[in-house]
C-alpha cells in the first residue's frame, strides 16, 4: 500500500535543521548547571538558596548581593565574576577565594563542562 505524500514545506525542514544545534547547546548548558549547581543555586533574580542567586552573575562583584549572608572571605575578596574568574572558581573554588563557604562542592575538572555552565550563566537570568 502506498502512503499519501505528507506535505511539509521544505522551508520548515530547513528551519528545524538550523535551530536544532542551537537548542541542543542551550540544553547542554542547562543540564550541566542542573547537575552541578542547582542543588544550591538558581538563576532567578533574588532567589537565594543555600548559595546566592546566580542571575546576572557575569559582571557582578563577588560577595555583593545585599540579601545573602556570604562568608567573610567572599565579602572581602576583590573580584568581579567575569567569565575567566568564574571558570577558575568552578574548577577549584578555594584557589580563587580561599576560605569560601561553597561546600560541599568538588570542583569540575572538565574544561568543556565548565564552559557549558559559564555560557549558560551568561544567557540566564536576564
Ligand atoms: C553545595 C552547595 C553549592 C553548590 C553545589 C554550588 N554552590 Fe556556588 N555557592 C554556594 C555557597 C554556599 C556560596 C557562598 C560562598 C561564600 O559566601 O563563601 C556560593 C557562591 C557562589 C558564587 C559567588 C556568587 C557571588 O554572589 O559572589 C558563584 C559565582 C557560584 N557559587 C557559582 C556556582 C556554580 C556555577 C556552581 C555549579 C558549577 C556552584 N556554584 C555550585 C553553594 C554551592
Amino acid at each position: 500500500m502506498r502512503y499519501p505524500a505528507i506535505a511539509i514545506p521544505p522551508m520548515a525542514i530547513g528551519l528545524v535543521l538550523l535551530c536544532a544545534p542551537a537548542l541542543a547547546q542551550d540544553d547542554a548548558g542547562q543540564i550541566a548547571f542542573n547537575n552541578a549547581c542547582r542543588t544550591c543555586h538558581t538563576v532567578r533574580e533574588g532567589d537565594n538558596r543555600l548559595g546566592p542567586s546566580l542571575s546576572r552573575v557575569i559582571g557582578r562583584k563577588a560577595g555583593s548581593l545585599p540579601n545573602y549572608n556570604y562568608s567573610e572571605s567572599m565579602k572581602k575578596v576583590d573580584l568581579v565574576w567575569d567569565k575567566q574568574n568564574l571558570d577558575r572558581f568552578i574548577a577549584n573554588p578555594d584557589a580563587v577565594v580561599s576560605g569560601n563557604n561553597m561546600k560541599p562542592y568538588g570542583g569540575i575538572a572538565s574544561a568543556e563542562e565548565r564552559a557549558k555552565i559559564v555560557a549558560f550563566l551568561e544567557s540566564a537570568g536576564r
